[in-house]
């Protein structure tokens, strides 16, 4: 799933379920990270870094740990970009080399509605009459989970470019939906704060990728260097 909404550079590798008996055991270090954390946390940790390790693999580098950095933000082995994403019966890992793409995020979320007092918290009022309109032309879809997802994509791929906080109404989100396809599409997320350089020019917006399929939403954003 996660793969279509992203660029052939990028290897992404994906599991459904709890998926233990796929799970390789993870290192000392990275073991050490989750020794006080609940089962389902550990599980969790545990399955998408097993993904994070094939995906190495398929890239042609030593599978090796994925320790958490600053601000929970993982850190890859020199050379890659990547990021990972976990939620109830799935999660999957993205990586690329540098040479590629300046960075990208994943996330995934049940395709269910958010919760109501969540939304304010992360919706702009022009985003929430978007959410509207696309809900009336496209039902079947949780927009407003979609956002939500959107928006945690876009923070995974700015984080590794900034270092810094970014808040949910610091970006505006305008989904569109493939015409034709009506359960995936598009989406541009303007910075409503300046932006990190990258290839000599500020960012100025993320542009990125959805879909709906198997219950669950998943959301992608790749940086290019142009
Ligand atoms: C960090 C955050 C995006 C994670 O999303 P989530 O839906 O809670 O959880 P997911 O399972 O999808 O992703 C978790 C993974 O995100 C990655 N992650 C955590 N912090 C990160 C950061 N600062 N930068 C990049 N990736 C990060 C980690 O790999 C983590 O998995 P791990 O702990 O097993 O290593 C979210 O918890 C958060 O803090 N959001 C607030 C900031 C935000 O989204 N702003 C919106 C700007 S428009």
């Amino acid at each position: 799933m996660i793969e279509e909404l992203l660029p052939d550079s990028v290897v992404a590798v994906e599991a459904y379920g709890d998926d233990p008996a796929g799970q390789a055991p993870l290192y000392p270090e990275e073991a050490a990270l989750v020794d006080r954390a609940v089962a389902k946390r550990r599980r969790e940790f545990a399955a998408v870094r097993s993904c994070a390790r094939r995906a190495m693999e398929k890239l042609g580098v030593a599978p090796q740990p994925v320790l958490t950095g600053e601000r929970g933000a993982p850190r890859w082995p020199s050379g890659l970009a990547g990021s990972m994403t976990h939620c109830d019966g799935y999660c999957a890992a993205a990586l690329v080399r540098l040479a590629d793409l300046a960075c990208l995020g994943i996330d995934a979320e049940p395709d269910g509605p958010l919760p109501e007092d969540v939304l304010p918290a992360v919706c702009l009022p022009e985003e929430a009459r978007r959410l509207r309109r696309l809900a009336g032309d496209h039902p079947g879809v949780h927009f407003d989970r979609l956002l939500f997802s959107a928006k945690e994509s876009v923070y995974k791929a700015w984080f590794p470019l900034t270092g810094q906080w970014l808040d949910f109404l610091e970006a505006d989100i305008e989904i569109s939906v493939d015409p034709g396809e009506r359960r995936g599409g598009t989406f541009r997320a303007t910075l409503l704060v300046p932006g990190p350089r990258v290839g000599g020019r500020h960012l100025t917006h993320f542009q990125g990728r959805w879909t709906a399929q198997r219950g669950l939403l998943a959301t992608a954003v790749t940086v290019p260097y142009d």
